[in-house]
């Protein structure tokens, strides 16, 4: 079994941006073990406070956000990052290389039930000569990402890492604290049974989407001619590990449950990096209207609506947006 390292240089990932990875996983391995030792260290629970996006955090979004940031800015790898906890994007080492976009803990309302919960980072290049402090330095489509990936704090913890070389799977071997190789290139089927949405919502969706569900719940006598399954793990990290491992559709579609919050997920840190990871796992990524690593963001928690996994599900779903 071969470790994280040897296989990203062959695939000709840099010294610099195998380092920025690295500084990455470093956070996430103790976060790894922050989650794992649950009530024990105290870390379960809320905090009285709220972030930009009028979340409540609890603390292990706080505890999480800050170990990613101080090793970030402390290695001299990142120019800038960009945090779902943080209001505004901090600077970095202004001869650095990359930015970074992260959701430290996703899937934060599992915490306190010993449920799934991960790590999602984006990394792309900072423009020649650009300002640390400049917000706009993170205004790119997600196409240009030189690299995504999740840590997912499971019954084991795994990591989902692309370059733009395919999607590879690594297993955290707690023995020796090393990403071990465990799966060299996922595949997404390209057909599926299997779908993931937040059914509560269903009648604050349009009628595009309401419409699909309802063809999928009609099963082998609707349309669709076939009866499908449904899961939802309220953390779009183990949601979509599901979808790289056995294929599904995962959606979290626009609603008007309130009329300020259209959509739910951030396009730099949730929508971009995930869709990275699917479509060079031969999936699809989109919002509805458009390729999700296509847009043009506008603001660092822009919010988009996200229908991904097994291709032709994916344009099954689209077909009805027409
Ligand atoms: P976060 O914990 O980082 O705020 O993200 C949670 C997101 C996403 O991971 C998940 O798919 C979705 O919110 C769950 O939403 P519901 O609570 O509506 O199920
Ligand atoms: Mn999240
Ligand atoms: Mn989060």
């Amino acid at each position: 079994m071969r470790r994280l390292p040897p296989v990203l240089i062959e695939d000709g990932c840099s010294r610099e941006l195998l380092s920025l990875i690295r500084t990455i996983l470093a956070a996430c391995k103790e976060i790894s073990f922050r989650v794992g030792q649950g009530a024990l260290s105290g870390v379960l629970g809320s905090t009285l406070d709220e972030n930009i996006q009028g979340e409540t955090q609890k603390k292990l979004d706080v505890l999480s956000n800050q170990l990613l940031k101080d090793i970030l800015l402390e290695s001299g790898y990142v120019k800038a990052i960009a945090s779902e906890e943080e209001d505004y994007t901090v600077a970095g080492n202004p001869d650095a290389e990359y930015i970074v976009a992260f959701d430290p803990l996703d899937g934060s309302s599992n915490t306190d039930i010993n449920s799934l919960v991960g790590t999602i980072f984006s990394i792309m290049r900072a423009p020649k000569d650009s300002d640390p402090a400049d917000e706009r330095i993170f205004m790119q489509p997600g196409h240009q990402q030189v690299a995504a990936g999740y840590v997912l704090y499971g019954p084991c913890t795994t990591l989902a890492l692309t370059i733009g070389k395919g999607t590879r799977i690594f297993t955290l071997d707690k023995t020796h604290g090393s990403f071990m190789l465990t799966q060299e290139f996922a595949k997404i089927p390209e057909d599926t049974k299997e779908f993931a949405i937040n059914a509560s919502n269903q009648r604050h969706w349009q009628p595009a989407m309401q419409n699909y569900v309802n063809d999928l719940l009609a099963g082998d006598t609707g349309p669709r001619g076939k009866n499908f399954n449904m899961r939802w793990i309220a953390a779009m990290v183990g949601d979509v590990h599901r979808v790289l491992c056995r294929g599904g559709l995962f959606t979290y579609p626009a609603d008007t449950k309130d009329p300020n919050k259209p959509f739910k997920l951030r396009l730099l840190y949730e929508a971009n990096p995930m869709a990275l990871l699917v479509e060079q796992a031969g999936g699809m990524a989109h919002t509805g209207d458009a390729r999700i690593l296509d847009i043009d963001p506008q603001e660092i928690h822009q919010r988009v609506s996200v229908i991904l996994g097994s291709k032709n599900e994916v344009e099954a779903c689209l077909a009805y947006h027409k």
